[in-house]
């Protein structure tokens, strides 16, 4: 009889509230959660903190049977992988007209470098060095997503990466902590927007804390072993910069480090996350991290993974069903508190409110504004722009580009040549690569209608067959110019994608020696989502352009820069090598004692006896159809305080015969510090338009925020003594002078 009364009760109560939500009688998310989780049995909270893949779409080994069941139970809070107004309507009617307190349903997608219009992979788009640009790709993305029912990203992917054995180098921003924070902070608001409680706005999810980027020997899922400073100083920032940006929520790392799996580090999630960085959104785990404890060999069953993960800051379990099937007997046993579990509850239930959830569940499925927003034709306008602004121009030899329009045969040659597949890259959500328009078709609509374009394949990707060779002979001999499409097939990088050669394949490399007996001038077109050793071409070719994969307007996008339209700006993000032996390899190395600057004939300085140290194209590097001088920087005072602002010009004269766009960069060196420091460090970056002729002052301010590391106590402090500031179009500029900070 008391059980009954109660029962009413409580339903009264949860009835009075959703009532009150519905008026928005509450004030604010974090009240409305508070009284939520009051009505809510242990089973119900801890359903909040599971979440399921559904069968539309695969991204993990695992699949989860019946989970529409566990929708109807209440066992499960969200569900990802299903996209689509009408499919998540009709999950999310399963959990609202089920489930007792009708709590709605978080979807969540890997809505990575765009939704259905695919704009370049992240790695690519972090070329343009335009934040303003990716925090827009994001904004379209998030109004895409949400407009198929979607609540959530996971997104944006920040692991610094300076390995590109490692396949996931593609879906992030790069080797450069400042750069990456940068991007990171800018995806975050594009995704974001400016209020979680618009239609088109979705939560961002930071991944994958932390320095997942760092797997040993480039292999994905390896170890991460490194000091806590160099965690701190290099690969902590991004992920603190989306935070301080808001990102609503955080994704577990599937490695280890500190000899602890990210998902069971109450270092990282607990110590670092919200004790340290005040962080109050919600953390979910990857793809079933929980379980893969037990691989990792911390513990010995299911019941402690989930123990552990619960206990260590994990709010949301990605896959593995421990928390569904573990934590209520955890708790009963008190071996995690309940406490611990409504704080997780809590957290997630308050972001569903600031979504707008409870105010109405289906919000988000609404079929009539799917159809008007998903690939509009305003979306491949500006994807076509991010795709332009994305390109690198690694080499340009006697000026072999831009091609005339009005070339009277092309040859249009390379297994990438006329690609679809391809061109979307990995993580491209639920694009549909058939709508992607490739390089040949973007050729065919560029130039003059005189021109004569000879298309051959030349090659397949990766299969060891010369059939299609004779042909691609034939029509080059045929054409003035020869355009070479070559590259890595989109599933050669991403995850589990790792490669232990960096080379194209053997058999592109055969087509490119025929061309090349040609002796015609041509240009190397390379698709691909990693640096790569590209000696042999640098060597052969006297043009190549880095293209990468560059999502649904790719095809236009690279035509456009071939012949002239667009004159190419992007500069690397992470460095390409000589060969696989340099790696890792990145423009802010350290010193060392023997540096082979202090003395190159010396045998026993830090070198290699078959290798040059210095990168192919370092980070930082590309070419314009124009060329820009820069001044010697000047210096406003070379001698500051920890109050003062140091402003740094410099005059950059575009010198060249046609108007073009630099990435101005500025680096800065400690020359002394207690523990030693990196020879460079990005400390800023302008773009700087500018037409033939023209010049202008660039300046940059450089305060004590920017002289900060951490120190040998690890302080992040700065010190006093003496730094050199450069400013340069890439990482390898000398254009430098002195400064120095005094601190008494
Ligand atoms: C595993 C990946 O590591 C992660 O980035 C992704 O978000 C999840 N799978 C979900 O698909």
């Amino acid at each position: 009889m008391k059980m009954i009364f109660r029962l009413l009760l409580i339903l009264i109560i949860s009835a009075l509230t959703f009532s009150c939500a519905e008026k928005k009688i509450q004030s604010n998310s974090e009240e409305k959660a508070d009284s939520l989780l009051a009505l809510m049995t242990l089973r119900e909270k801890i359903g909040q903190l599971t979440l399921y893949t559904s069968d539309w779409d695969v991204t993990g080994p695992t699949m989860r049977k019946g989970y529409q069941n566990d929708i109807k139970n209440g066992d499960v809070g969200a569900i990802f992988n299903a996209i689509g107004s009408a499919y998540t309507r009709q999950l999310q009617e399963l959990a609202v007209e089920n489930t007792r307190l009708k709590i709605p349903l978080l979807f969540g997608y890997d809505v990575i470098h765009g939704h259905r219009t695919i704009f370049p992979i992240p790695l690519a788009e972090s070329c343009s060095w335009d934040l303003e640009l990716m925090q827009r790709s994001a904004r379209i993305a998030a109004e895409e997503a949400t407009a198929e029912g979607l609540h959530w990203t996971f997104a944006p992917m920040v692991d610094i990466a300076r390995d590109p054995r490692w396949g996931r180098v593609m879906e992030g921003a790069g080797e450069d902590t400042y750069l990456g924070s940068q991007i990171a902070a800018a995806r975050v608001k594009g995704f974001q927007g400016e209020n979680l409680n618009d239609i088109n706005t979705m939560l961002a999810c930071v991944k994958h804390f932390a320095a997942y980027g760092a797997a040993q020997a480039g292999r994905d899922y390896h170890t991460v072993d490194m000091s806590d400073r160099v965690l701190r100083e290099t690969y902590l920032p991004p992920y603190k910069a989306a935070l301080d940006a808001g990102a609503a929520t955080v994704m577990t790392s599937f490695n280890e480090i500190h000899g602890e799996p990210a998902s069971g580090s109450q270092y990282l999630l607990t110590d670092i996350l919200r004790k340290e960085w005040g962080f109050d959104g919600f953390v979910v785990t990857d793809y079933t991290s929980i379980m893969e404890m037990l691989y990792h060999g911390v513990v010995a069953d299911t019941t402690a993974a989930a123990a552990l993960a619960i206990n260590a800051g994990v709010d949301m379990d990605m896959q593995a069903g421990f928390f569904q099937d573990k934590l209520e007997q955890l708790v009963k046993e008190g071996k995690v508190s309940e406490a611990r579990i409504n704080e997780a509850a809590k957290r997630i239930l308050k972001l569903k409110f600031d979504l707008g959830l409870f105010d109405d569940p289906y919000k988000y499925c609404d079929t009539a504004r799917e159809k008007a927003v998903v690939m509009n034709e305003k979306f491949l306008i500006e994807a076509k722009e991010n795709a332009k602004r994305s390109i690198v121009l690694l080499k340009n030899q006697d000026k072999v580009l831009p091609i005339n329009k009005n070339i009277k045969t092309l040859a249009v040659v390379g297994p990438m040549a006329h690609a679809r597949k391809d061109l979307i890259g990995s993580w491209s959500a639920a694009g549909d690569w058939k709508k992607a328009v490739t390089l040949l078709e973007g050729i065919q609509q560029t130039v003059s209608p005189s021109t004569k374009v000879l298309y051959a394949k030349g090659s397949p990707l990766m299969a060891d067959s010369t059939q299609y060779f004779a042909d691609a002979i034939a029509k080059a001999k045929q054409a003035e110019a020869i355009v070479l499409a070559v590259g890595e097939a989109s599933w050669m990088s991403g995850e589990a994608a790792s490669r232990t050669n960096i080379q194209l394949p053997l058999i592109q490399k055969k087509l490119m020696e025929e061309i090349l007996k040609l002796n015609k001038p041509t240009v190397l077109i390379v698709m691909n989502g990693r640096p790569l050793d590209l000696s042999f071409e640098d060597k052969h070719f006297k043009a190549i352009l880095e293209t990468w994969f560059l999502g649904t307007q790719a095809g236009p996008a690279i035509a456009e820069v071939l012949f002239g339209d667009y004159n190419p700006s992007g500069k690397l993000t992470m460095t390409f090598p000589r060969s696989l032996g340099q790696v890792p390899i990145y423009y802010s190395m350290k010193n060392t004692g023997r540096p082979y600057e202090s003395d190159p004939n010396n045998k026993y300085v830090s070198k290699y006896i078959d290798e040059s140290n210095y990168p192919l194209y370092p980070f930082g590097h590309g070419l314009s159809y124009t060329s820009f001088s820069y001044t010697k920087p000047f210096l406003d005072k070379t001698v500051i305080s920890p109050k003062d602002t140091l402003t740094v010009t410099c005059t950059i004269t575009n010198i060249g015969d046609r108007p073009g766009e630099e990435i101005v960069q500025l680096y800065l060196r400690d020359l002394v510090g207690s523990v030693t420091r990196p020879i460079k460090e990005l400390k800023g970056f302008k773009k700087v338009n500018l037409a033939v002729g023209e010049s202008k002052v660039v300046s940059f301010k450089v305060t004590v925020e920017d002289l900060k590391f951490y120190t040998k106590e690890m302080k992040f402090s700065y010190e006093p003594g003496d730094f050199e500031v450069f400013v340069g179009g890439d990482s390898n500029t000398q254009n430098k002078i002195l400064f120095s900070l005094k601190t008494d």
